[in-house]
């Protein structure tokens, strides 16, 4: 991938975006290299979308602080998600591109969204009590609140639309109540965003337990990185839990099979499950599971090529991520100065 020339970019960062186009807004957390799971879920679409929508896609990096996490992974893990996004196809001329915590308006309307959100919302979030485990008391406060910082950055922008994978729903509904209690008290200040999510892929599932959901925090062999050489894709992929049946179709009550024909369909170029069936009829599981690794290392070895051309390069990156910023902040700023005089701030 070119990087975009410094003309462009003086350009995009002299003018906040317009929006002749519904507006886009999602988050990735940098909590480690995200897994197959993130870019069929969520990361792919953003790309493949740029030209239908007005874009803006965030490092979340005050989300990740919600759990514990070393700083210096947490730097890294940060430029390495930035860094793969492009690599993924996010284009630094059609979309910002940009770390959360460049942009102190969304901790700011954080806190005026968290005085206005009743704690009976937040004990309904079924992620909270996922994370949180067995020893409630011990989450942070961050963990608890993390969905009203999720719904200040998605709000901040006026969003329209937010492309997500299905564990993210709950939070996206959370945020247009949050958008509409607050319009109702104050009058008219956000708008109400509606989520994106896709019939196929939206919830892919763990490698060694299909009942699980694919996660960057669960055992490696349970999900395959985005920077995974040939190698381990392959062997993941010939472990992965099927059943001991034979035909290879879509049952969702067979998870094992189903989610690895889902991840097959994902990636590639539109084929129904009739036509994917039909290609695999009579065959066997490995032979299956030999034509998915090669589709998914197919995916992936264009995606880790441009990351390590990106990498090399980190003044780029941090350029054009200072230029993402640039670009939406006078956004930030005007909506965080509305709510402050709604809420008698100023
Ligand atoms: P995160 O970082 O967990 O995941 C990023 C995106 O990937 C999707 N995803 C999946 N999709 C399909 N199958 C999977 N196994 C899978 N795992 C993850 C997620 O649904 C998500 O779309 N809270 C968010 C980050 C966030 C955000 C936001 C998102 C913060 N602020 C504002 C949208 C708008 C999160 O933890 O995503």
């Amino acid at each position: 991938m070119s990087a975009p020339t410094t003309d462009r970019r003086a350009d995009a960062a002299a003018q906040p975006i317009r929006k002749q186009r519904e507006r886009v807004f999602s988050g990735i957390k940098p909590t480690g290299t995200p897994t197959l799971g993130n870019y069929i879920g969520a990361i792919r679409h953003w790309a493949a979308e740029q030209d239908i929508y007005d874009n803006i896609f965030c490092v979340v990096d005050l989300h990740a602080i919600t759990v514990s996490i070393e700083p210096r992974e947490l730097r890294q893990n940060t430029r390495e998600l930035a860094a793969l996004l492009v690599a993924c196809g996010i284009d630094p001329a059609r979309s910002a591109l940009f770390i959360q915590s460049h942009m102190p308006e969304h901790a700011e309307l954080a806190w005026i969204l968290d005085c206005v959100t009743p704690t009976g919302w937040l004990n309904r979030m079924t992620q909270f009590k996922a994370k949180a485990g067995e020893d409630r008391e011990a989450a942070s406060a961050g963990l608890y609140t993390y969905p009203v910082l999720m719904a200040a950055d998605i709000l901040i922008y006026q969003t329209d639309a937010v492309p997500v994978g299905e564990d993210q729903k709950q939070h996206v509904e959370l945020t247009r109540d949050i958008a509409s209690s607050f319009n109702h008290r104050f009058g008219e200040t956000f708008v109400e965003p509606r989520p994106i999510i896709r019939a196929v892929g939206a919830r892919i599932m763990a490698l060694d337990d299909p009942t699980k959901k694919m996660s960057k925090s669960e055992a490696e062999g349970s999900y395959i990185s985005l920077l995974d050489p040939p190698a381990a894709i392959r062997k993941k992929i010939a472990r992965a839990t099927t059943d001991s049946e034979r035909t290879i179709v879509f049952d969702e009550n067979r998870p094992g099979i189903f989610n690895l024909l889902t991840i097959y369909q994902a990636l590639g170029g539109g084929e129904t499950p009739e036509q994917i069936e039909a290609e695999f009829a009579g065959k066997g599981y490995k032979e299956f599971k030999a034509a998915l690794a090669q589709r998914v290392v197919a995916t992936l070895e264009p995606i880790q090529r441009r990351y390590a051309e990106l990498t090399a390069d980190p003044a780029t990156l941090d350029a054009l991520l200072a230029e993402g910023a640039a670009r939406v902040r006078p956004l930030a700023q005007r909506t965080v100065h509305t709510v402050k005089e709604r809420v008698g701030l100023l």
